[in-house]
């Protein structure tokens, strides 16, 4: 009897394991798709109904674009974030290389606030939050010791985006950031479109105007992991990043004002280098970080060739980025500390996910010598960044 019933259950943990590990990494098929979506427990796609709620007024969906590939992405109007991105890895099984969570109440807890968001008015850190800005000085709130981190207490990413879906691959996201939210001066209209695109690129388009000049600094928190969140740390992760130079930061990460050749340190990633080769060496500037979080200064940045290259090691998915933007900020998750329970039921373990966010460098609004993040009445805030996706 004793023995049925151990081997009953070892039968019930066999089967849910086996349909954990299918459900983890999708095949390539509409019909699994569906069945995952529907599924709560195992499933890699959230019900609909997980991020369906009303906040201050505003309707919180999740919606989902697809490709002619069958690659999917997820995007819900709450912080306007990335919630899913399913990619093909060689063998065709469709992986999940956007660590995120699982319902809009999981990301309205959760300790970390930037899982996937678009991060704004002004993303990274600015000084002590002051900044002078025609002679008039602006005060920030302040959320990252004695500095502001990504736009203050309670920035883009967390607030309801409006959205409107465009077609089965894209959708634009619209925020009217009001005049001295967080500090910041003037009505700032933003729109943000998401492209899922047919050779399996996420495209993020930005646009914003504003009614008096100010300082905008927009960009995208996705954090990832390119074997598949849950799959671990991305340590060994390829990074290539084409960037000569990067700023190096104090110990609160403000930019110290120079911009320095990564030749000669663990900051020169060239050439296709893992992330874990020289991350826990004996250097000031990754004591600084943590690890890694530093801005590069990008070598080229017009969209021609990518600016980073990272591949998965256990699935071989590369992400190439192509960006309009000068910096990048290679953030290798050293914050995260097991706090929050991720989508697929793991904890957000140390360094499980990387970021690398396209950017202007931190702290522009203080450092002159830095490309300006100045915006005036009149003119058109722009910038594309696209994170592409193939197997090697
Ligand atoms: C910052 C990190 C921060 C992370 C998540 C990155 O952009 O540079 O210092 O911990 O965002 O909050």
């Amino acid at each position: 009897m004793k023995s049925k019933i151990l081997s009953l259950s070892a039968l019930v943990l066999f089967a849910g394991i086996a349909l954990f590990n299918a459900c983890k990494h999708l095949t390539n098929n509409t019909t699994a798709n569906t069945t995952m979506k529907d599924s709560i427990i195992y499933g890699k796609l959230p019900p609909d109904s997980a991020f369906e709620k009303t906040i201050n007024g505003k309707q919180v969906h999740l919606f989902t674009l697809k490709n002619k590939n069958g690659a999917i992405l997820t995007i819900t109007n709450f912080g306007g974030r990335v919630v899913n991105l399913l990619v093909p890895e060689s063998s065709g099984k469709m992986i999940d290389v956007s660590v995120g969570l699982g319902s809009l109440s999981d990301y309205i807890k959760s300790t970390e606030r930037y899982y996937g968001a678009t991060i704004g008015r002004y993303g990274n850190r600015i000084a002590k939050g002051h900044f002078t800005l025609e002679g008039k000085q602006y005060t920030l709130a302040t959320n990252n010791g004695p500095n502001t981190l990504h736009g203050g207490k309670i920035g883009y990413q967390d607030v309801v985006w409006d959205a409107k879906k465009l077609n089965d691959q894209s959708i634009e996201l619209t925020y009217l950031s009001k005049d001295m939210e967080e500090g910041f001066p003037g009505n700032l209209h933003i729109k943000v479109i998401y492209t899922l695109t047919d050779d399996n690129a996420m495209k993020v388009d930005y646009e914003a105007t504003t009614d008096k000049t100010t300082v905008v600094n927009l960009t995208n928190h996705a954090y990832f992991n390119l074997n598949g969140e849950g799959s671990g740390a991305i340590l060994d992760h390829l990074v290539q990043l084409k960037a000569s130079n990067y700023t190096p930061v104090d110990s609160t990460l403000i930019p110290t004002g120079k911009i320095e050749p990564v030749k000669g340190t663990p900051f020169d990633f060239t050439t296709p280098t893992t992330i874990g080769a020289r991350i826990n060496e004996q250097n000031e500037q990754l004591k600084n970080g943590k690890g890694y979080d530093h801005n590069f200064v990008l070598d080229k940045h017009d969209l021609s060739t990518p600016v980073a290259i990272v591949k998965g090691d256990k699935t071989g998915i590369v992400m190439e980025i192509y960006t309009d933007e000068p910096g990048l900020q290679f953030y290798s998750g050293n914050f995260m500390q097991s706090r929050n329970v991720m989508k697929y039921s793991e904890k957000d373990a140390y360094r499980n996910a990387f970021a690398m966010e396209t950017q202007h460098f931190p702290d522009s609004p203080n450092q002159p010598q830095f490309p300006s993040t100045v915006l005036k009445p009149g003119q058109t805030y722009k910038t594309i960044s696209i994170y592409k996706f193939t197997t090697k």
